[in-house]
């Protein structure tokens, strides 16, 4: 008989105290192995903030078709190079001036790591702490990868709200501004379609607008890498694009050197609407069931890990296993304690165990110092998280 997921975690992690979270190898690997195959040969980069466990980073990163972290803070960035990545493009800008200054003492590091810039003040701060110590920093252009579409006089913004730099002169004449000064060099451009990577394609309205997205980058990446490339003078090594729900458009478009991906290996519960791959969930928290407050409820202890973004029911956690079980309306995930409505057969008693996914895919790795890495009924390993070696980065 097939064991159920359910039954193969408990197993695993019989005798360990919860909460604990859980990374099954066996998803993860196949995750991996579909993001390679989705990429079709474009090199992955790892999003360091959809994983926050370093061990899992260093494993993804070792399979061919893998290259490079994208980490989201230079402190970060400094610290993975210290643990021997040798390949990390900062997602977002810094104003971090202590962690600019340590990235520019450190030969190896400004050589591993790029920095994110959209505006000339960023730059300014990098370029200080390269003049400072005779280095150069090497720097990526944030281009705004949103769709602006024109309805009559009204200009409808679709995607995120992150850089300023849209056009291919807007990044043309950024790119200039950067070449002036010394200390910093242009490497390349970063565009992250949001509205694309970050959207469940389950209505036909989001279709429509991931269509249209594609084709608006297919035509702004190519002018925009050709206007940085003459204002800099010199060809550009990294064009990054992308994200876990993009992959083969981003990859699909020639000027693309890489994609970056990063939820799709844990596949959270935001994850799950997607047509363009097979979601597996890899990644697991259980909790205990400490109290059965009447019939039709159970309540286990911790839960109340909500992801960022837009407080919405889409953002709590989701009970996966045992099969019936929902949040109740009124407490949803609680701050210690988790009440859980029973429905059909499910039958909680104290002392059960029960599984949970999150809602984003790296955040819930900030509630634990370590994971256990399983392989059918048995922990293969149980490593620290970013959380567990004391580094809380965002
Ligand atoms: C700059 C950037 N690139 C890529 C991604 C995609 O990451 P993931 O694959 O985890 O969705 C994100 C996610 O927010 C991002 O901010």
């Amino acid at each position: 008989m097939t064991r159920t997921l359910g039954d193969r975690l408990d197993e695993a992690t019989t005798g360990l105290p919860a909460p604990l979270a859980v990374v099954d190898l066996d998803a993860l690997d196949a995750n991996a192995a579909d993001l390679v195959r989705r990429a079709g040969g474009t090199p992955i980069r790892v999003a360091s903030k959809s994983v926050r466990v370093r061990h899992v980073l260093e494993r993804v990163l070792a399979l061919p078709g893998f290259a490079g972290v994208m980490a989201y803070s230079v402190r970060e960035a400094l610290w993975l190079v210290a643990q021997g990545v040798d390949d990390v493009l900062l997602g977002y800008p810094s104003v971090d001036t202590g962690a600019l200054d340590a990235l520019a003492a450190d030969p190896v590091a400004a050589r591993a790591v790029t920095l994110m810039v959209d505006d000339v003040t960023q730059v300014e701060l990098a370029a200080r702490a390269a003049d400072a110590h005779g280095s150069m920093l090497r720097v990526c252009l944030d281009v705004d990868a949103s769709l602006k579409l024109r309805l009559g006089p009204v200009v409808a913004h679709l995607g995120v709200r992150r850089s300023p730099v849209h056009t291919a002169s807007d990044a043309g004449a950024l790119a200039a501004a950067i070449a002036r000064r010394s200390g910093v060099d242009v490497v390349g451009v970063m565009f992250y379609e949001a509205q694309v990577a970050g959207l469940p394609d389950s209505s036909p309205a989001v279709r429509a607008i991931k269509r249209l997205s594609i084709r608006d980058l297919a035509v702004r990446r190519a002018a925009v890498v050709d206007a940085v490339q003459s204002a800099v003078g010199h060809e550009l090594t990294l064009v990054n694009s992308g994200g876990s729900g993009s992959v083969e458009s981003s990859a699909a478009d020639p000027v693309v050197t890489e994609v970056t991906a990063g939820s799709g290996l844990f596949v959270p519960t935001l994850f799950d609407a997607y047509r363009s791959f097979t979601p597996r969930p890899a990644a697991f928290f259980g909790l205990d069931v400490v109290r059965i407050p009447g019939q039709g409820y159970a309540t286990a202890f911790g839960g109340g890990y909500i992801a960022s973004g837009p407080p919405t029911a889409s953002r709590q956690p989701k009970p996966v296993w045992p099969a019936g079980l929902s949040l109740t309306g009124r407490e949803g995930a609680g701050e210690v304690q988790t009440p859980l409505r029973l429905s059909g057969d499910a039958d909680l008693r104290v002392g059960d165990r029960v599984w949970f996914r999150h809602a984003k895919s790296g955040e819930v790795m900030e509630r634990f110092a370590q994971v256990h890495l399983v392989r059918g009924t048995t922990i293969e390993s149980t490593v620290p998280t970013y959380r567990g070696e004391q580094r809380t980065f965002g």
